[in-house]
């Protein structure tokens, strides 16, 4: 059997432990649950693209499924998904990993220490520098994968006037906080702790688009149009405006690198 399949059978199995009597998720770890899969299924794409087959895909496909595992022990535990309340969801996911995925899966499997690497460092602002190179194409795999889900999930949110069911904290209709543009427009990065509304936090989202690494998720995000959707939905201003040109100059330089 290959690993994504038994990954997929173990972490239905695992999401299942947290049902209620009645067989109900709660709405937040149903949300965790959709991404999960749309996240591998953007592995698949993003692999495709890359040439990547065999083990190299399989591997791909199973970090991808399993990379928000520990945000089903996160929301039980905490109610919660601000890992700064509560705790960092992919060292959590790595520990989950460790002390419950089968032990006989991952012994057969002679990258799962990457995968597990992948996990813990999918929801870092950066990759440490001593990532080994080998970990590296699959923990950058999966950072592009989640993150162009997300992109995804907030702007349905959005459109749909429900912002605050995934992300509570935000305001969405207050205007752009000055030291989030003071931060982009002087080094291309927002920070999380200067995120007050919804427009703020598209921001942050506009500079991931400088993170992303493989030309496959650039193609995949303008298929998709949400940079189109986000350049429409942020009011103008001249800060603004120019940190925007610079994402948009960049996806288009990237999609044919
Ligand atoms: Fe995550």
């Amino acid at each position: 059997m290959m690993l994504h399949d038994a990954a997929a059978e173990w972490l239905g199995g695992y999401v299942d432990s947290f049902r209620g009597r009645n067989g109900a998720l709660s709405p937040l770890m149903e949300v965790k649950r959709t991404h999960s899969l749309r996240v591998r299924d953007n592995a698949a794409k993003i692999a495709e693209g890359l040439g990547w087959t065999g083990d190299r895909l399989d591997v791909a496909l199973a970090a991808a499924l399993l990379h928000d595992t520990g945000r089903f022990p996160q929301y039980a535990r905490w109610g919660t998904y601000y890992d700064g309340v509560s705790a960092d969801h992919g060292e959590l996911g790595e520990a989950t990993l460790r002390e419950l995925f089968p032990a006989n899966l991952s012994d057969q499997c002679p990258e799962w220490e990457d995968i597990l690497l992948s996990v813990r460092l999918h929801n870092k602002k950066d990759l440490p520098l001593d990532v080994p190179r080998r970990a590296l194409p699959l923990a950058r795999l999966v950072r592009d994968s989640d993150k162009l889900d997300v992109f995804s999930l907030v702007r349905s949110h959005v459109e749909a006037g429900r912002i605050n069911d995934l992300l509570p904290g935000i305001a969405p209709r207050g205007g752009y906080s000055d030291e989030l543009v003071e931060e982009v427009a002087t080094d291309g990065r927002g920070s999380y702790r200067n995120v007050r509304s919804l427009f703020d936090f598209l921001l942050v989202q506009l500079s991931w688009v400088l993170d992303l690494n493989y030309p496959p998720s650039f193609r995949m995000l303008r298929e998709e149009g949400v940079l189109a959707w986000i350049e429409r939905t942020l009011p103008s201003c001249d800060r603004v405006d120019d940190f925007v040109s610079s994402v948009l100059r960049h996806a288009s330089a990237m999609e044919s690198a």
